[in-house]
């Protein structure tokens, strides 16, 4: 059972899919931090961004069991993961990785840019979470400032548009919604409401593939 969740940055697609993991007892991985953990890893090692052989060897030296998610969740390697990931052999390399998460029992809840596409495209749950660039820049504005980072609005804004820009627009597995995928809109929707709307969908999705709930537990 696998539940493919995309999205832009800020959308709120993390949240949502931690929780429909733990809603129904499977397994959760973040793509994006795949990306954010082989950046870390060149910026550590001072090797340049734009080399693909020497980012297909950092793939190698990362162990995906262990990322720090609060060290790798900083702006700047989130800036170089963007960078990285228009790459092809690189994003050869990680979705191997990916897939294999993906298949292995229960199942899981993955979420990226393209898991409906791309990673998983015969998942028979897909949603794809976007919310307005100007509720996402707020969001995460407030996010910032609740750990004490500085992060202006404006300026915040501007680096998702840019962000939103470069993921879209590379032509290697781009940002898109799967034809097959619902959308779920969160710009009027708090966390609670979002993830209400997650699970119907999740279990309307299932009972049109014709399986009571998939095999799925119900965890809460
Ligand atoms: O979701 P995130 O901000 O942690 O992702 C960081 C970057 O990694 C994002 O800008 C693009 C890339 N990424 C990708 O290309 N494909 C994915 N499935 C996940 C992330």
């Amino acid at each position: 059972m696998i539940i493919a969740i995309d999205g832009p940055a800020a959308s709120g697609k993390g949240t949502l899919a931690r929780r429909l993991a733990a809603h129904f007892g499977l397994r959760y991985l973040d793509t994006g931090l795949t990306y954010r953990a082989v950046a870390d890893e060149l910026l550590r090692c001072g090797e340049p961004l734009d080399d693909e052989p020497a980012a297909v060897r950092a793939v190698a030296r990362v162990d995906f069991a262990n990322m720090n998610r609060a060290h790798l969740a900083g702006h700047r390697i989130g800036e170089a993961a963007s960078q990285i990931a228009v790459m092809p052999a690189l994003r050869t390399a990680l979705v191997d990785h990916q897939r294999g998460f993906a298949e292995t029992p229960p199942g899981a809840v993955l979420d990226g840019r393209d898991i409906g596409t791309v990673v998983c495209p015969a998942a028979p749950v897909k949603l794809f979470v976007t919310a307005t660039p100007e509720a996402r820049a707020r969001r995460r504005a407030d996010e910032m400032a609740s750990r004490g980072e500085p992060g202006h609005y404006d300026e915040v804004l501007a680096d998702l548009r840019r962000r939103d820009a470069r993921d879209t627009g590379r032509s290697v597995a781009p940002l898109a919604q799967a034809p097959d995928a619902v959308l779920l809109d969160t710009t009027e929707l708090d966390i609670d409401a979002a993830f209400r709307a997650a699970v119907d969908i999740v279990r309307q999705a299932l009972r049109a593939k014709g399986g009571q709930n998939g095999g799925l537990s119900t965890a809460t």
